[in-house]
């Protein structure tokens, strides 16, 4: 029913507008649908499934954006138009066609949405088939790719420059930030020391990040493989990495243009959990290794001796605020989760409860940088090794 009130009411429209002038004579676009004048039918769409929305929509966008007799965007003998409308199948070319259905899953930076008037017309010049196209674009993308985690648009600067990852993805992104030096020249921006730092209270694993460009007018670029980065990056809570290669190159970037940052995968480290995930699994190498390794006496920086456990199990605040070992004698597996938080997944050589006591992490923790083949250290990488 819903299927038939929609293509009823286009036809309507259609018919309606039969007779209004299009700007766009000879160029691609086309006078019979160009004035559209919109009915707000959405509530029409509920039932419908992506595809249905389409063929409903299909006969006004081909008549739009096809030109005459095809030669804009169904087959691309005008000036070379891209054909996403294409033979055999428009539905079928439109899908396929790259940008489309942005691979940010975000129906904002679909390219027929945010084209301007080039030499065809814009959709923004036709409110109502914008708003089918619309309602289509966000209905295939919900239908398949899930709307990625992002932060922005936001604009660009000179110098350095700050991307607030905050809301990215709450409880996980809290106080996490991006940060980078741009430069932009003969419209395109450089990005330089880009690195991404994690909130206090997270640590986050990210997979295969990508750069959006949105441009002040026109087409947005959300293309995974020109402007971004493959594989999966964990950063822990309060630390501070580059940003996979450390630079990225956006074109083309003319004047006003912003950015937004897009996540495939943004979430806790499973290491970080805190639930299940965070428990530890070699509870019993912890308490044959890592505590003895705990409990050994090590030269401060300062001079003297101490224990990780004198400082992490209450005798330091700060420490403690960091690592919490307070529960160690009496309830190992909860101190042994806290000390899990701190290795590193992805190279447990980079863990920072080995990184820290060899001297090679935090230039501020007070002990003295400890031989990476001694007890204390072995002992802590036995247990670090067996943890998966
Ligand atoms: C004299 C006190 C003291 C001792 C001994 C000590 N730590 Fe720490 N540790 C600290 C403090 C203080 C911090 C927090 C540093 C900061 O916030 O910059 C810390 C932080 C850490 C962190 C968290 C990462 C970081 O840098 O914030 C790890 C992991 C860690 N220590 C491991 C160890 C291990 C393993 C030992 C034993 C080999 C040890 N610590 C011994 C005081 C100590």
């Amino acid at each position: 029913m819903a299927a038939l009130a929609w293509s009823w009411r286009i036809g309507v429209s259609c018919v309606l507008v039969s007779t209004s002038l299009s700007l766009y004579l000879i160029a691609c676009g086309d006078d019979d649908a160009a004035a559209n004048k919109g009915d707000g039918g959405s509530d029409a769409t509920a039932a419908l499934t992506p595809e249905q929305m389409f063929r409903a929509l299909q006969p006004e966008l081909l008549a739009r954006c096809g030109g005459p007799n095809g030669v804009c965007h169904v087959n691309g003998s005008f000036n070379q138009a891209p054909v996403w409308l294409g033979n055999p199948d428009p539905y079928v070319s439109a899908k396929a066609y790259r940008g489309i259905l942005p691979a940010s899953g975000d129906p904002k930076d679909s390219i027929i949405l945010t084209q301007i008037e080039h030499t065809g017309p814009s959709l923004q010049s036709t409110p109502a088939l914008l708003g089918k196209a619309q309602e289509w674009v966000a209905a295939e993308l919900a239908a398949s790719i899930r709307k990625l985690p992002a932060a922005g648009p936001v604009p660009v600067v000179e110098g350095q420059n700050t991307i607030d990852l905050s809301k990215v993805v709450p409880g996980v992104t809290d106080g996490a930030k991006l940060t980078f030096l741009g430069t932009t020249q003969n419209n395109v921006l450089t990005m330089t020391n880009l690195k991404v730092t994690a909130g206090a209270g997270s640590g986050m694993r990210m997979d295969s990040p990508f750069f959006v460009i949105v441009p002040e007018k026109g087409k947005t670029i959300a293309d995974p493989n020109v402007n971004g980065f493959s594989g999966e990056m964990t950063v822990l809570p309060n630390e501070t990495k580059d940003f996979y290669s450390g630079t990225m190159i956006l074109l083309p970037f003319p004047a006003k243009t912003q950015i937004k940052v897009v996540f495939k995968k943004l979430e806790k480290p499973a290491s970080l959990d805190g639930g299940a995930g965070g428990e530890c699994t070699a509870l019993g190498v912890f308490q044959s290794s890592a505590i003895p390794a705990f409990t050994a006496s090590v030269p401060l920086v300062e001079g003297g001796t101490s224990t990780c456990v004198f400082c992490h199990g209450g005798g330091n605040e700060t420490a403690v605020n960091a690592m919490d070992l307070t529960a160690l004698g009496s309830d190992p597996k909860t101190a042994c989760a806290q000390a899990r938080n701190w290795i590193n997944f992805s190279d447990k050589s980079k863990s920072l409860i080995i990184l820290n006591p060899t001297g090679a992490a935090n230039p501020n923790h007070p002990v003295q940088a400890l031989p990476d083949n001694g007890p204390v250290v072995s002992g802590i990488r036995a247990w670090v090794d067996a943890e998966k």
